[in-house]
């Protein structure tokens, strides 16, 4: 898979290269590449930013540089465009299956009050929040994304480990331990260290029933 990211903050994405990502990245599992907006700027001042129309506070991020930067990199309109934004609908782990079907992705962050309409209504295929709060760009929810959509692609994680995981099927995933066998007084619930898979599977069930109860209930309707 491919993924585009445009940001005025590039600086911002060295989190990308490190742990599972940055090697899958080095192994050719996912390519990631990071483009400074502020590059495609006509502006004799490298500026990409401007006052809303009609007012109110903040700056608006401009449709030109954007734009260039768009069609420079995708003139054929071959990727799947995202905008991160509070007003997409909220990012899922059920997002994962259709997102990673796209070959290729162009991640746009906003920043600042937000970027130009026009350039969502020309350029964009969909916009995607990725919770109920306002961040100050969109180059963490880009992360998140991608982080998300890295896990998926081939060879990155082991299948073990995501069929077996918090929302893979539709409960919150039981607890886990490693050694020591006890740590500060609190020991590994005995059936773990027993050897019997059958009553294992099914503590795990029973807890991670017991979790989604309790942290989420909204999963189990
Ligand atoms: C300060 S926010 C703009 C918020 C905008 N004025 C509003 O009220 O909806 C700046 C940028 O951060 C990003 N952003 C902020 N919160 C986000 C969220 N929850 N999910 C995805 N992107 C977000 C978007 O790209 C947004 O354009």
């Amino acid at each position: 898979m491919k993924v585009d990211i445009l940001t005025l903050f590039p600086e911002m994405f060295t989190p990308l290269e490190e742990s599972i990502i940055g090697r899958a990245k080095e192994a050719g599992k996912i390519e990631i590449t990071v483009h400074d907006i502020r590059n495609y700027t006509l502006n004799k001042h490298k500026k990409c930013d401007d006052y809303p129309f009609g007012g109110g506070a903040g700056m608006v991020m401009t449709p030109q540089p954007i734009a260039s930067a768009i069609e420079a990199i995708d003139p054929e309109h071959k990727a799947h465009r995202i905008f991160t934004s509070p007003k997409g609908e909220t990012f899922k782990q059920s997002f994962v299956s259709r997102l990673i079907s796209y070959d290729w992705i162009i991640i746009l962050c906003g920043h600042y009050e937000g970027v130009d309409q026009r350039v969502i209504d020309l350029y964009i295929d969909e916009e995607i929040s990725i919770g109920d709060y306002v961040l100050t760009g969109g180059e963490l929810p880009a992360m998140v994304i991608t982080d998300c959509l890295a896990r998926y692609c081939d060879g990155v994680i082991s299948t073990d480990s995501l069929s077996e995981e918090s929302f893979s099927a539709g409960l919150l995933e039981y607890p886990q331990y490693t050694r020591p066998q006890e740590f500060k007084g609190l020991k590994v619930p005995d059936v773990l260290l027993s050897g019997n898979h059958g009553e294992v599977d099914k503590w795990r069930y029973e807890k991670s029933l017991e979790i989604t109860k309790k942290n989420r209930p909204d999963l189990l309707k």
